[in-house]
């Protein structure tokens, strides 16, 4: 049996503090987490948890911290992570500059295995330990991914590309030829310890009717899978897929009539959606992810939140690396706040945290596993330094409040702030900040 007994302020969500009856979280200013085998044993305040920690227990005691959830990010793409600030260019320009090339290296498994590494160290450098990822067209860069994951113990999930037509021919499949590749890591690695597959058509620029049909053939087949996309992101694509659909009411209706839309479909961007998109996303729990630091970076709009909050569309966090400029959550909250800001909304630390925890948790349908700390959830967990540079720890010194420092944290926060990153129960990352 593996024990670790943690003490120090602990804050975990319950529900959307903008929805609940409660204030949505749970926060102890001197908390006690107990860890066993991988699982949340106990969390409570140390009055009450002392006198249940085995005597010759090792307590890990933490000063000026904060022990979290570890961050979700339910978009982004483990590939790109050399496409990141490349200059110029929006989307569709983008994709065929710099994205498409990347991704043609793929092919070698090596180079896959390589990335996933150094992709899967980063992110949980940033305090990310669950993501919704995108490999590429290539199989074996999926199977590269999940050996990564599953040698780390993360609970990932990852999908083959799929796209059979307007890419270089050296980056397309056929339907069939997807199915095939999709079917087989999805019985390959599918529930295969932490890992989980989502089918994951590119959008529907890349994708003939056949092959979104097959993509909808393995949801049916295959009930617990995810479905990853891209929807509505930039204004010149939502032309082309007009164009190109001309039987569709609209962008979403493309992947409605392909059997795409579920409580496990996660859809990218969804900035210029029309009020039938809204309900229907609503109506099917798919869920929209929401990329600032990618929407402001290749310029493609400001998602409106607070209409997605009318139509109460589900929505969560995602970084969208390489389209995305950071793995950091926090820093991809600062840019969330301001787009909001521009729309005359204001999004509030608390939901912000949310979001980037439980919210991404209950987006992915994971949230009796993950996103909150709780007895018997896996033990995926952070600890953020409210000090880890010296103009941080002065305006964190100023604070009155758990709300005033959230928000600091966020908006001068990154990679930085993360002390350690805790994976099932074992310390994965710790900063050298802390030496
Ligand atoms: N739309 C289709 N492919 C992509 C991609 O790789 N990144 C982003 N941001 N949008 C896309
Ligand atoms: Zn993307």
């Amino acid at each position: 049996m593996s024990l670790n007994v943690l003490r120090g302020e602990i804050l975990s969500f319950t529900d959307d503090p903008d929805q609940s009856t409660d204030q949505g979280y749970v926060h102890y200013d001197d908390g006690i987490l107990i860890i066993e085998d991988g699982l949340i044993k106990a969390i409570g305040p140390a009055s009450e948890l002392l006198s249940a920690i085995p005597a010759d227990a090792v307590v890990l005691e933490y000063q000026n911290k904060l022990i979290m959830p570890g961050f979700i990010d339910t978009h982004i793409h483990y590939p790109q992570v050399d496409v990141l600030a490349s200059y110029g260019e929006q989307l569709l320009e983008w994709l065929n500059n710099y994205t498409f090339p990347t991704e043609k290296q793929f092919s070698d498994p090596q180079t896959a295995r390589e990335t996933a590494d150094f992709f899967l160290d980063e992110l949980i450098k940033a305090g990310t330990t669950t993501a919704l990822v995108f490999g590429t067209v290539h199989p074996q860069s999926v199977q590269a991914f999940f050996e990564a994951s599953e040698s780390r113990n993360t609970r990932m999930i990852c999908g083959k590309v799929m796209m059979d037509r307007h890419a270089p021919d050296y980056l397309c499949d056929t339907a069939d030829q997807s199915y095939e590749d999709s079917k087989a890591l999805i019985e390959q690695w599918h529930g295969r310890g932490r890992q989980l597959y989502a089918v994951t058509p590119r959008f529907a620029i890349t994708s003939s009717d056949e092959q979104l049909q097959k993509a909808g053939q393995l949801l049916q087949e295959y009930p617990g899978i995810f479905m990853q996309t891209h929807l509505s992101e930039n204004t010149d694509e939502v032309d082309f897929v007009q164009q190109l659909f001309p039987g569709a009411e609209d962008y979403l209706d493309v992947y409605d009539q392909n059997g795409l839309l579920s409580s496990r479909s996660v859809f990218a961007h969804g900035i210029h959606l029309c009020e039938r998109e809204h309900a229907r996303l609503r109506d099917t729990q798919s869920s929209i992810s929401f990329c600032p630091t990618s929407n402001l970076f290749l310029g493609s709009g400001l998602l409106d939140l607070a209409a997605l909050e009318k139509a109460k569309v589900s929505y969560s966090m995602g970084t969208d690396v390489g389209g995305g400029t950071s793995f950091s959550m926090l820093q991809t909250l600062n840019e969330a706040y301001k787009v909001a800001q521009l729309r005359q909304h204001k999004l509030s630390p608390l939901k912000a945290f949310y979001l980037a925890t439980l919210g991404g948790a209950k987006a992915l349908k994971l949230d009796h596993l993950i996103g909150t700390l709780q007895p018997d959830r896996e033990a995926d967990f952070i600890v953020l330094d409210y000090a880890a540079t010296p103009l941080i720890k002065r305006r964190i010194s100023k604070c009155q409040t758990l709300e005033d420092r959230l928000f600091a944290m966020m908006i001068l926060g990154d990679d930085r702030s993360i002390a350690e990153t805790w994976v099932a129960g074992q310390c994965l990352y710790q900063s050298s900040l802390n030496d």
